[in-house]
């Protein structure tokens, strides 16, 4: 550690900001001081674990960044394989982009991959992994399916339904009727496994369960606090009051799928999720060692700690905004609808907890883009809706955000292998391409006659599906 440090603080243009005991790390950024940012000094840090050694070698590996183009809170980073390596980091020049007079933000870049990956990046210009999953996401209903099940199916070879429609999808009857919508949705020659859900209420009865358990088509049950979110007014109120539900849920072996917020009124909106984990979530988890667990869309640092902490019947799903953006990215310049979401995105450090998991490869965090559909008029609006609607762009977010931290080795497993593994289905064989190719996503999308605004509108990234 000492060598580490006396290496980096010899480095010049930078110093050391200080080791972060949460994440193991020692982190060098960019000094403060200047007046004016351009958003691209966002990048400028680098996250070297505790206790490596980091040599003028790998130092000089990341003078090799010469330049990074501001895409919101995604940058695309380009290497140039001739640049003599000197042992600096260089910031980029400030010739683009949105500046700002505040403080920067700098984004950690990490330094884990392993070496054969750091050669390869820059050479890569198409990837080819297992066809994905979506774990977590919203289809809606009606004329909208026309939208959204082409969107998803084209990418995804399954996804987890969520139930919130309205009415709400309580029973296995109304699963079976609403994949049945889904299905007429599916393209052609285009195979796709909707993986229903149930919404829990509190007056579920316990041979819903096991009827659930029975059925081939549904796979989960959503618990939404009441009120926590996009309609779930008729959720559960007390979620400590339906534990015999769990233990039905324990016993017949059905997923539990958690949107761990409270809702007191007098709970800070930022604290939600923490309070949930310590009011009810440590509690199911001892109560009922044998559930599995789905901690849906985690946001905070607290919420990667429980999943880190559990067995391995825990486990966590990541959308691209939990891992792309922090509540700067909604609050910072004016308000940016199109990027609120429930939960709220949290502060930078939350974000970097969500993406020490992914960067790492932990088996436990996999994909769920939370892709949640709402019209442009009822976003931006006096009390506008939650939720990102990410879909099309999901899969190139990803492996952009993957990339820019030299770590597309671990996109298979997070997209791929490890939702899948959690809940006991088999891995797909087929694959799908991603080719570097930049890809603008659309500014608008036309959905059931509604213009809608995606995820990253208008915005080019560096990976596009092939
Ligand atoms: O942002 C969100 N939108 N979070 C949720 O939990 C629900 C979703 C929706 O259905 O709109
Ligand atoms: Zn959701």
């Amino acid at each position: 550690m000492a060598e580490t440090s006396s290496l980096l603080r010899n480095h010049t243009g930078y110093r050391i900001a200080g080791s972060n005991p949460a994440l193991s790390a020692i982190y060098i950024k960019t000094p403060r001081t200047a007046g004016r940012f351009c958003l691209c000094c966002k990048i400028s840090g680098t996250l070297y674990p505790t206790g490596m050694t980091v040599s003028q070698e790998q130092i000089s590996d990341e003078s090799r960044v010469t330049s990074y183009e501001n895409r919101g809170s995604l940058l695309d980073t380009r290497y140039s394989r001739l640049a003599p390596a000197r042992n600096t980091l260089r910031s980029s020049a400030h010739t683009h982009g949105q500046t700002f007079s505040t403080r920067p933000t700098p984004q950690l870049r990490y330094t884990m991959p392993p070496e054969k990956f750091r050669q390869g990046d820059a050479m890569t210009d198409t990837l080819t992994i297992a066809r994905p999953d979506d774990w977590h996401l919203h289809f809606r209903d009606g004329d909208l399916l026309a939208e959204t099940v082409p969107a998803t199916a084209n990418v995804f070879g399954r996804a987890i339904v969520m139930p919130n429609l309205t009415p709400p999808v309580n029973t296995v009857a109304q699963a079976d009727e609403y994949r049945q919508r889904i299905l007429a949705q599916v393209p052609a020659g285009v195979t796709f496994e909707p993986l229903m859900v149930l919404y829990l209420t509190d007056t579920t009865p316990v041979e819903e369960v096991e009827r659930a358990a029975k059925s081939d088509f549904v796979h989960a049950f959503k618990l939404y606090p009441a009120g926590a979110t996009t309609n779930s007014d008729s959720g559960v109120t007390d979620p400590g009051k339906i534990t015999h539900l769990y233990a039905a849920m324990e016993k017949h072996d059905v997923p539990l799928l958690v949107h761990g917020e409270v809702t007191d009124a007098d709970i800070d909106i930022f604290d939600r999720e923490k309070v949930f984990i310590d009011r009810y979530l440590n509690d199911i988890r001892r109560q009922f060692p044998g559930l599995r667990i789905v901690f849906e869309h985690v946001t905070t640092s607290e919420g990667v700690h429980f999943v880190r902490e559990a067995s391995e019947l825990t486990a966590a799903t990541v959308t691209p905004q939990h891992l792309l953006m922090n509540r700067n990215d909604l609050l910072v310049g004016g308000v940016r609808p199109h990027n609120y979401c429930l939960p709220i995105l949290k502060r930078r450090q939350h974000q970097e907890s969500i993406q020490q998991a992914v960067l790492e490869g932990h088996g436990r965090f996999f994909l769920g883009t939370d892709s949640a559909p709402h019209a442009r008029n009822k976003k931006e609006a006096a009390c506008g809706c939650a939720g990102c609607y990410s879909a099309r762009a999901a899969l190139p977010l990803y492996a952009s955000f993957l990339e820019q931290h030299n770590a597309l080795d671990k996109l298979e497993g997070f997209a791929s292998h490890f939702g899948a593994d959690f809940y006991r289905l088999p891995r797909h064989t087929d694959t799908v391409t991603l080719v570097r190719k930049p890809w603008s996503v659309p500014e608008v999308i036309d959905a059931a006659g509604e213009a809608m605004v995606p995820f990253y509108a208008g915005q080019q990234l560096p990976w596009s599906l092939g």
